[in-house]
Parts: C-alpha cells; structure tokens; sequence
C-alpha cells in the first residue's frame, strides 16, 4: 500500500510537472542575419542625431536591423569574444532581452542569435507610459549578479549601472545613424517585469530602451 501511494505521488509530481512545462510556451529561436556594417554615417553625424523619441511608427524591425542594433548594442567585436561595450572587469554581465510582438527573446551575444524566453507580445509590460507599447522593439538592459564575482553590493550597483549605460549609448548612436527613433526608460515596473520574463533572484532589471521607426 505504502509503495503504491509513492508510485501515485511520484506519478502526480510528473503530471503536475508537465502541466507546468506546457504552460510556459518558448517561442521558437530567431536565427538573426549576419550584421550588416556598412552604414557610412560618420560618428559626427550620429552624435549631432542623437536624442530620446517617444513616438513610433507601427513597422516591424526588419531582421537585418535587428541585428545590426544588437550588434552595436553589445555584439562580439573582437576575436577574444569582447564586445562593442565596455564592461567593469569584462564581467559581461548585462543581458539583453527583447520584447518583440511575437514574444520575448534573450540576445545571444556570442551566437549572434536571439534565444526564445517567452511566447507573446510583453512589450506594453517594459515600461509605464503610453508609448511603450507601440514601439516594434523594446530591448531590457538586465543584470546577471551572478556574474559579478567577489563584488561587493555597492560595486554591484554602480557597475551593473553603467554597463548598462554603455549598452543604451550604442543603441542610441546606431540608431540616429539608421534613422530609427530609440529612448531609453528607467520608469519601469521592476517586480512585475521581472516576473512576466520569469528572471531569477540574481537578475536586475536596470533600463528598458524603445527602438522602432519615426512616426510619419
Ligand atoms: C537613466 C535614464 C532614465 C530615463 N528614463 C526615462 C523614462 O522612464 N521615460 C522617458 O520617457 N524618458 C526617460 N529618459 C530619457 C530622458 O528623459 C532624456 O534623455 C532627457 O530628457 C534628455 O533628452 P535627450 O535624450 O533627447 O537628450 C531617461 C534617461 C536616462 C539617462
């Protein structure tokens, strides 16, 4: 008797379990186009453009813009696997997430390839204004603490921070050199997000930052 109530628990504890897993929907890998780098937009240029806009035409990002964007928003930049942003002892502790209509997605810096997180459209859930949902990108600049050996929570805080700073100045600068329209947002309902992406106990969410077309 005492077995077969183990068997039952053990075969509820699998039921409950893949109940669980076919709830949480992935949405499939995107596989992104070798990044583009072309444009001759002179760094000049790019910082004279520069600037936070908050109104956004409805077009999807072409797959070639995103990862472009990605790219120079913390892409491999050199053989030894460091990237277009610096970061505080090369910790490389901020993860790009992508909140696209289809679903949410984690960038892969090192495959240059966006992993699926979770499946639908999360983008009004990066920030608290209006315009946060119409935007066809809105990239979530997060912090993996786990990351930052030996530092101390203070450390943790500054660097976490500014690594995520460096990230959002690349975005604005390849945008205004693309033409695109970008603002970065610290307004942001942390808590909620952090569950909506189902981040861990050691993941900050630091800024979330729009990127999507001018609105004509
Ligand atoms: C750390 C940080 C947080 C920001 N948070 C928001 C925000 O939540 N919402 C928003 O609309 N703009 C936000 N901004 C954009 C600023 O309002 C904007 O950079 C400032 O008004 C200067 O405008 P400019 O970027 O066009 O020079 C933020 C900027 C920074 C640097």
């Amino acid at each position: 008797m005492r077995r077969l109530n183990g068997f039952r628990a053990t075969l509820l504890g699998a039921l409950a379990f893949a109940a669980a897993a076919s709830a949480v929907q992935l949405p499939p890998p995107i596989e992104l186009p070798k990044p583009k780098l072309d444009n001759t937009t002179t760094l000049i240029q790019a910082l004279k453009a520069r600037k936070t806009g908050r109104e956004f035409a409805p077009d999807a990002l072409p797959l070639q813009t995103l990862s472009d964007l990605l790219w120079a928003a913390f892409g491999v930049n050199r053989d030894d696997g460091r990237r277009t942003a610096p970061s505080a002892k090369n910790w490389q502790e901020i993860d790009i997430y992508v909140a696209l209509p289809q679903g949410v997605y984690l960038f892969d810096g090192k495959a240059h390839a966006l992993v699926g997180v979770v499946a639908g459209n999360l983008r009004a859930a990066t920030g608290m204004q209006a315009f946060v949902k119409d935007a066809p990108a809105s990239l979530v600049f997060v912090a993996d603490l786990a990351r930052m050996k030996d530092a101390s929570a203070a450390d943790r805080d500054l660097y976490s921070a500014t690594d995520a700073a460096f990230i959002s100045q690349n975005v604005y600068l390849y945008c205004a050199a693309a033409g695109l329209t970008t603002g970065v947002r610290g307004y942001v309902d942390r808590p909620a997000l952090a569950k909506a992406f189902g981040l861990r106990g050691d993941q900050r969410i630091i800024l979330a930052q729009s990127v999507g077309y001018p609105k004509k």
